[in-house]
């Protein structure tokens, strides 16, 4: 089954306008130069979107959100609403990263809700799942993604509209990786549980990311396992050189 490859930046809270700005057009260029088969996609603080989304124009690459609200518009005083990313010229939005998770309490079902308000509002999701380190060494990490995943993707995801990111906690900017093994084991065990919610047509479509201290050293044999299908990178996206070295490594 051939997935097309994303490779997503996710600069989390980072960046102010001049240096982003130069950020995304270097990363623009060189996707420019490379002719990379893979898609690529860069998501930015909202106060970066409207910048950033001025110096990918004539770009392949793709603008995302990292969060959003349910509801369409009203009184939620600092939030954002779906649509408003679709009219700040967003293809995508992340939601439910395990910050977000941590930081703002966010629950599965309130992940679920959101997606399927993207969903609506036209944005393409990310829905992140992934287990602590001591969940991992209680040997529950796969229990823990299969809940995420039921509870967290909404009925209505197609795999042109959803990707699922696998996100180790353990691996978030700690410079440790899971293992191709490990992240292979759960990428296919959350494949088997999308076949089971969605459809297996669905779930042999839909792309998985793997998210946690990629970087241009690991991202070649991440990449190469039969159900990893892109990365959602952190640290490293936010260098150009290292962001453009790790798409090079999409070889399909
Ligand atoms: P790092 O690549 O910095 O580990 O972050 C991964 C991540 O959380 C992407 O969403």
């Amino acid at each position: 089954m051939s997935r097309k490859i994303l490779i997503a930046g996710n600069w989390k809270m980072n960046g102010l306008l001049k240096e982003s700005s130069e950020l995304a057009k270097e990363i623009a260029s060189n996707v420019k130069k490379m002719d990379t088969k893979a898609e690529v996609l860069v998501c930015p603080p909202y106060t970066l979107l409207w910048t950033v989304k001025k110096a990918l124009r004539g770009s392949k690459v793709a603008l995302g959100a990292q969060n959003c609200h349910t509801e369409e518009k009203g009184a939620h005083t600092g939030d954002i609403s779906p649509v408003m990313l679709k009219d700040a010229g967003c293809s995508y939005v992340i939601l439910g990263h395990s910050e977000r998770r941590h930081d703002h309490h966010e629950t599965n079902a309130i992940v679920c809700q959101k997606a399927e308000a993207a969903l609506k509002a036209g944005l393409k999701v990310i829905i992140c799942v992934g287990e602590t380190l001591e969940e991992r060494e209680k040997g529950e990490a796969l229990n823990v993604c299969e809940r995420q995943i039921k509870a967290s993707v909404p009925a209505i995801s197609t795999a042109s509209n959803t990707v699922i990111a696998y996100e180790p906690v353990w691996a978030i900017g700690t410079g440790k990786t899971a293992t191709p093994q490990d992240a292979e084991e759960v990428h296919a065990h959350i494949r088997k549980i999308l076949a089971q919610k969605l459809s297996k047509s669905v779930a042999s479509k839909m792309r998985i990311l793997y998210g946690g201290s990629m970087k241009p050293s690991n991202a070649e044999e991440l990449l190469k396992m039969e159900d990893i299908d892109g990365g959602l990178i952190g640290g490293a996206s936010l260098k150009a050189a290292d962001f453009t070295a790790i798409i090079e490594k999409v070889k399909i």
